[in-house]
């Protein structure tokens, strides 16, 4: 496997450099300067990120390489060229849109993510599964935040590329990105080995608040006593990147200080929702729901008194809860 893997680090890193410069050279760099100041960045956050550009045109990267037969296939392995199906031609997957390098925890960039700079579709493209890049495995920014942070205590997971970088951009260096994919326990396991303390900080939209709830089903398996789970609910409209731009850091700050809620709030705020425990039948449907969420804890204090908070809410003592055959219930 490593043999497959080294050379396309190195392609990876020679695609990032080269799409690194056609920001600072390119004839077109000025649509993609252009892009990056409306949006508010400094060139020393472009800087840090390695943000790029790749200019218009269908084989930029290709002739950049000069890439032989066989190199082309390494660019095809490293999802930078795409083959045509009907055709055999070969064309760089990523033009006219700006960069965003994505790297491992080593520091080596692995993949990229790359935006029209208009309102075209996609908006952003990512680069495809490759020997070297598993997206569900992958934080954008976790190499960044390692880097900033000699102390960290807690890491904030936020949705896209945009607001890891406008956060680190006003001083909140501890962001990382799932990159529109669920949180998984992959990404869990991962952050619980450098932190005690999570904060998911999703959209403001319904997408957002159903990321919310599957990050909350990833991390609920792995809630030992001592660790913490925490949710900030932004207005509707609003990402990270939007609001820090328009209310400031400091109001951004108190935000995730004063609104942020605790895992089992907003665990037992949405589900009692979803099932009024304010009949007998709202309590047995909450029981119903909550039990096989529960199963999935790791025993401990937080476990016992989660029970414990379900027993005041439906009057059903622990043996009863424990009771209840776990049904597959629908819970989003
Ligand atoms: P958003 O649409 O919220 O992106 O998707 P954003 O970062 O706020 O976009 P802009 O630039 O500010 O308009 C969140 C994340 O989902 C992934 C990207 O990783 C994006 O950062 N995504 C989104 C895709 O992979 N493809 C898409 O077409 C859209
Ligand atoms: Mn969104
Ligand atoms: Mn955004
Ligand atoms: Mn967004
Ligand atoms: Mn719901």
């Amino acid at each position: 496997r490593q043999s497959i893997e080294s050379p396309l680090y190195n392609l990876i890193l020679k695609a990032s450099e080269f799409y690194q410069q056609s920001l600072r050279t390119h004839s077109t760099k000025k649509m993609a300067v252009d892009y990056f100041k409306q949006r508010g960045l400094t060139g020393v956050i472009a800087r840090d990120f390695a943000l790029g550009f790749a200019p218009p045109g269908w084989d930029n990267l290709i002739k950049h390489f000069e890439a032989d037969d066989s190199q082309q296939k390494q660019l095809i392995d490293a999802g930078l060229v795409v083959e045509s199906a009907d055709t055999g031609k070969r064309y760089d997957r990523f033009r006219e849109r700006v960069m965003f390098p994505i790297r491992d925890v080593k520091g080596r960039v692995i993949a990229f993510g790359g935006r029209v700079l208009g309102d075209d579709k996609p908006k952003y493209l990512n680069s495809p599964e490759t020997p070297v890049f598993h997206k569900s495995e992958v934080l954008y920014g976790l190499y960044e935040v390692r880097k900033n942070n000699r102390h960290l205590d807690e890491i904030l997971v936020l949705e896209g590329y945009m607001d890891v970088i406008a956060l680190a951009q006003f001083g909140i260096t501890n962001g990382v990105a799932t990159l529109g994919t669920a949180t998984s326990e992959e990404h869990i396991k991962k952050l619980f080995r450098l932190v005690n303390n999570i904060l998911f900080c999703f959209d403001g939209d319904a997408a957002g608040r159903k990321a919310a709830w599957r990050a909350l089903e990833s991390a609920l398996p792995h809630l030992q006593d001592g660790r913490k789970v925490r949710f900030l609910f932004l207005p509707d409209g609003d990402d990270p990147d939007s609001l820090v731009r328009k209310e400031g850091v400091d109001a951004f700050k108190a935000r995730m200080s004063q609104q942020a809620q605790s895992l089992t709030d907003y665990f037992f705020n949405h589900l009692t929702e979803e099932a009024k425990p304010t009949s007998l039948e709202g309590k047995a449907h909450l029981a119903s729901i909550v039990t096989p969420l529960l199963t999935k804890m790791p025993s401990g204090g937080l476990k016992a008194l989660m029970y414990q908070k379900l027993e005041e809410l439906t009057g059903l003592d622990q043996q009863h809860l424990l009771a209840i055959k776990p049904v597959a219930s629908h819970v989003s």
